[in-house]
């Protein structure tokens, strides 16, 4: 980490809504859960999914393309795409399971703040 980027405004952002965030010429998902705050790639780690545009339940965010989840407390990875069978071992060969990355956050006032 070498230093905090503004996510946006605590005030922006009601519980439980997903946020896609460009800082620092890159892009981030915020999103808000139970009043805690958390910040990670936008990008899925499979094929580029925007993030921001899949589904939240608790702390785990499901990818629209294919379906792999993240848990946003670590970035873990709970589910590898819906993809069964053959397609899912092959995919597993090109495409390994990888966390999103997740970054430290901190408020000050009515800033979200990333450690990026
Ligand atoms: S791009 Fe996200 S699951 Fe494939």
């Amino acid at each position: 980490m070498s230093e905090w980027l503004e996510m946006g405004r605590i005030s922006d952002l009601k519980d439980g809504v997903m946020k896609a965030v460009a800082a620092a010429g890159r892009e981030f998902l915020l999103v808000r859960i139970g009043g805690q705050y958390y910040v990670a790639d936008k990008r899925c780690p499979h094929m580029g999914g925007d993030l921001s545009r899949g589904q939240l339940q608790g702390t785990v965010v499901t990818c629209p393309r294919h379906g792999s989840q993240f848990d946003l407390q670590d970035g873990h990875v709970v589910r590898w795409t819906t993809w069964t069978g053959l397609i899912d071992v092959v995919n597993r060969l090109v495409r390994s399971p990888r966390p999103i990355r997740t970054y430290p956050v901190r408020l000050d006032g009515d800033k979200v703040l990333a450690g990026i």
